[in-house]
């Protein structure tokens, strides 16, 4: 019997955004989202079984990049607090986490996603194999550690499949507020072979968390209009990606970028997490769009850095318009390209 398992884990974008929590559950969406994962940005985690625990509450040691992490300690004991309902393993083993990423530090790329979602998939498939059950009693292994890890990072939960994952209830499709799934719908093959060149725009930390920036949107008197938008856009962007509809397609991932960060300028506290790179990129993708008519976008997450997706037959073009008119507006020149769309491995 194995006691020891390793997994990378792709790290992922939403296309709608996941913004805003139910009030009344652990985790549970606002609204449904969607997203690619981002192949090559992964974490590598390994889970060990040391000992037994017979403390009540969870006992683990985490290392980063090979060292002991004290600061990581209170977010890993909180998650297998929550999942210790859930997990047999959690309850009765002690655990010898060791995570990293294949991303660099201070590029202000979360890594919680790919973090979580490796780690739930280690704890997914050591109860499996200790206890011939997955943790929660699901019977398939991508919902059981989906919905594990979920309730580390709600987005995490995403990053369990190589089609785009749907998050959140949402009347057209078969999904949950509980674990992400697989698009089941034969979409345009032009949308699997998408890229993403992550344009760093500032690589400090956040000045508002994403846990507490969703936490505002509770009294937001724009949240209930939001929340119906991303559901129409939800339904929208399956059927442009569906007909292969590119224009559609661009007009939902833009606008979702840009109403994700509208929420967090209709907070209160208000704040703003563009900075003046990230606008002057977005202007400079519109005109490149509008010049060469090319597929280019851009979408954001919770932060200042772009994402510019493509489908890979402009990435030539692509790479030229990033090297002479973006890079002067990333930090250090940095950026970092990926593929979409690959599944956790096992290794
Ligand atoms: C802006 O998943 O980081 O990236 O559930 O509190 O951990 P918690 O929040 P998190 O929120 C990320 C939101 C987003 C949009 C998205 O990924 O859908």
């Amino acid at each position: 019997m194995n006691n020891k398992v390793t997994y990378q884990c792709p790290s992922n974008i939403a296309l709608v955004k996941y913004w805003g929590k139910k009030s009344g559950g652990p985790q549970l969406p606002a609204n449904p989202s969607i997203s690619l994962t981002l192949a090559d940005l992964c974490a590598t985690t390994t889970v060990e079984i040391a000992y037994g625990n017979v403390s009540g509450k969870p006992s683990f040691q985490f290392m980063l990049e090979g060292q002991i992490k004290k600061s990581f300690e209170p977010k890993i004991e909180q998650f297998l607090t929550k999942i210790w309902e859930h997990s047999q393993l959690v309850q009765n083993q002690t655990l010898v986490i060791q995570s990293q990423n294949n991303f660099p530090h201070g590029t202000g790329i979360a890594s919680s996603a790919a973090g979580f979602g490796a780690l739930a998939c280690c704890i997914a498939d050591l109860e499996f194999e200790l206890y011939g059950a997955y943790p929660a009693g699901f019977d398939n292994f991508e919902k059981a550690a989906s919905f594990l890890a979920r309730l580390g990072s709600g987005s995490a939960c995403r990053s369990l499949y190589a089609k785009p994952a749907i998050w959140g209830e949402h009347p057209d499709f078969n999904s949950s507020d509980l674990f992400a799934v697989p698009l089941d719908a034969d979409i345009d093959p032009i949308f699997s072979t998408f890229r993403d060149a992550v344009l760093i725009v500032d690589s400090g930390e956040k000045s508002v968390s994403s846990t507490a920036g969703h936490a505002l949107l509770t009294g937001n008197a724009y949240a209930e209009s939001r929340y119906k938008v991303a559901n129409q856009n939800l339904g929208n962007i399956v059927e442009a990606m569906k007909s292969g509809k590119m224009h559609s397609f661009i007009n939902i991932v833009e606008s979702e970028a840009l109403q994700l960060h509208a929420m967090m300028m209709a907070s209160s506290p208000y704040y703003l997490l563009m900075r003046p790179g990230t606008v002057a990129i977005i202007e400079k993708i519109w005109a490149y769009r509008e010049k060469t008519g090319h597929p280019l976008m851009f979408t954001l997450d919770a932060g200042a850095n772009v994402h510019l997706l493509y489908p890979e037959n402009i990435h030539t073009e692509a790479m030229n318009f990033i090297e002479t008119e973006l890079l002067v507006f990333c930090e250090n020149k940095q950026y970092l390209c990926t593929r979409t769309g690959t599944a956790p491995k096992k290794c």
